[in-house]
């Protein structure tokens, strides 16, 4: 049997490398993503926000998940990203996930502090090794190319977590990850690098935190601060929009190279060999490879 999402975690933070976080909305995705971490042989995290997991159902996202942990005895695993209200945590704990993130990064610190606190008690009830993730700063909501920064995200001192705020966070709800502000960005800006992040901050929240440490925001992060950001002390990182902008672009590629093409099994497939050299590029650069 595979081992529990905390192991594979601690083993990470052992070998100083990082575990791939890929959001998925459908099959396709799916096996894109499992057939190439298989291919490096490393573990994996499948997302599905709350539009994705509406779009694929979430006990069928579950299921989908197990399914391929159970038939090739892999570590792969499936996360509720981004989960606005206490009501979708519930949802996401009764369908089985193995992780979930209550996302009060838009809400005073006060009630993010309740709600994820709330989230943390009711997850560990229904299923003791469920892990619980929780933001702190705000860094954007969308998956998508950006024209610019997001109002509220902007990379300033004031807007990224402080180490003593993630302790005294991380004391007051009991979380088990915890995703800080840290100069990353949800999305893509279009027309310029993503900003860099503030890799001595990272040092300083995971030596303060005292837990394991989770990058969202991937797309747009250069290869260097994506490391550095690892030895500094991530686990755990997310990449989204990369991945939807290699599907799209890979699908319109098929569609015209294939124009009378009716089976999708056939026109999908450049879509799907688009997200898997996203995946392998960077499952290679989290991992040193
Ligand atoms: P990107 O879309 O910027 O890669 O971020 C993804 C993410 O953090 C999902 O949780």
């Amino acid at each position: 049997m595979p081992k529990s999402l905390g192991k594979i975690i601690k083993e990470a933070e052992e070998k100083k490398v990082a575990i791939g976080h890929f959001n998925v909305s459908d099959t396709e995705g799916l096996w894109a993503i499992f057939n190439s971490a298989k291919g490096l042989n490393l573990p994996v995290i499948i997302g599905v926000s709350e539009g994705e997991r509406d779009f694929i159902g979430p006990k069928q996202a579950v299921a989908l998940v197990r399914s391929l942990r159970e038939e090739y005895d892999y570590p792969i695993y499936i996360n509720a990203d981004h989960t606005y209200s206490f009501e979708r945590i519930k949802e996401a704990v009764q369908a089985g996930f193995d992780a979930v993130i209550f996302d009060g990064a838009k809400l005073s610190l006060e009630e993010n502090i309740r709600l994820a606190k709330k989230s943390v008690d009711y997850a560990k009830s229904v299923n003791p090794e469920i892990l619980v993730e929780a933001e702190l700063g705000y860094i954007g909501t969308s998956s998508k190319l950006l024209d610019e920064i997001p109002e509220g995200a902007e990379i300033e001192a004031r807007n990224l977590v402080r180490p003593e705020q993630a302790l005294d966070f991380v004391q007051k709800t009991g979380v088990d990850l915890l995703a800080p502000a840290v100069g990353n960005l949800h999305g893509m800006l279009k027309h310029a690098s993503n900003p860099n992040l503030d890799i001595l901050r990272i040092k300083k929240i995971r030596e303060e935190a005292g837990i394991p440490l989770v990058l969202h925001g991937g797309s747009g992060i250069s290869d260097e601060d994506f490391q550095n950001a690892v030895r500094a002390g991530i686990s755990i990182i997310h990449v989204n929009t990369a991945l939807r902008k290699a599907y799209r672009e890979g699908l319109e590629k098929s569609l015209a190279e294939k124009p009378e093409e009716l089976a999708p099994y056939r026109f999908m497939e450049g879509g799907v060999e688009g997200m898997k050299r996203v995946v392998e590029k960077h499952l290679k650069l989290f991992n040193f490879m």
